[in-house]
């Protein structure tokens, strides 16, 4: 499994972002999370385009924006023109999740389908066929440095063998309350893409904070 780091810049520091990034890029993180709150989907409102457009030309990293608003398909055209690469819907904030997904493939971006603590793994049902990755949420979204729910846990595990018995090629990203602690539990449960925003520009030094995540999640079952 091929484990990436996925710093999410909501816990940066917003008067020194470039720099931030530029760090977390330099120690190995392999993708640059942006998280998009409407305050409308979610309870709290964050940052947007105009971030993604500055962002795009001061990284090589595929940058992936989490969109955590309501009527998704109105602003998809617009980030992915802004340049984002991956850019995931949650189930709810959509009506019709297979033409979003088939919008955001015709502009030539990864695409994901993202899911609640409270949202059922058969959602997924029909359009994991048509799925990039699927972001399993292991908080309630809206905030950073909440605690991680442990059901999560399964609930990868269970989404890795549903992908597997369907034999498809489906990503798996989780996001929330991913620490030194938890990240070795979401990768051996089938994880690839460690979303971690507190933990990484939290801490004294993010780039190594990136490096000894990278380290942790990436260890082989302990038995
Ligand atoms: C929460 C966001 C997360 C958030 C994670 O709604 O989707 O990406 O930044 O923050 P931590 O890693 O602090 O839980
Ligand atoms: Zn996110």
């Amino acid at each position: 499994m091929n484990i990436q780091i996925a710093p999410s810049i909501l816990s940066a520091d917003f008067t020194r972002l470039g720099e931030q990034v530029k760090e977390v890029e330099a120690a190995g993180a392999g993708i640059l999370h942006v998280d998009v709150m409407d305050g409308h989907f979610v309870p709290n409102i964050s940052i947007g385009i105009p971030v993604v457009e500055s962002l795009r030309p001061k990284t090589k990293l595929p940058i992936d924006t989490h969109l955590m608003i309501s009527e998704a398909d109105r602003y998809i055209e617009r980030f992915a023109k802004a340049g984002a690469n991956m850019i995931s819907v949650h189930v709810e904030a959509v009506a019709h999740l297979h033409r979003s997904l088939d919008l955001i493939h015709n502009l030539g971006c990864k695409a994901g389908v993202v899911l609640n603590p409270g949202t059922a793994l058969s959602s997924l049902d029909e359009i994991l066929p048509y799925t990039d990755f699927v972001l399993i949420m292991s908080v309630n979204p809206g905030f950073g440095g909440q605690k991680f729910i442990k059901s999560s846990v399964q609930k990868i595990a269970n989404l890795r063998k549903m992908i597997q018995d369907r034999g498809l090629n489906v990503h798996i990203e989780v996001d929330g309350g991913i620490d030194m602690t938890t990240a070795p539990l979401v990768t051996q449960a089938g994880a690839e893409w460690l979303v971690a925003g507190s933990a990484i520009f939290c801490a004294p030094s993010p780039g190594e904070a990136v490096v000894e995540m990278q380290k942790i999640a990436s260890q082989p079952f302990s038995v």
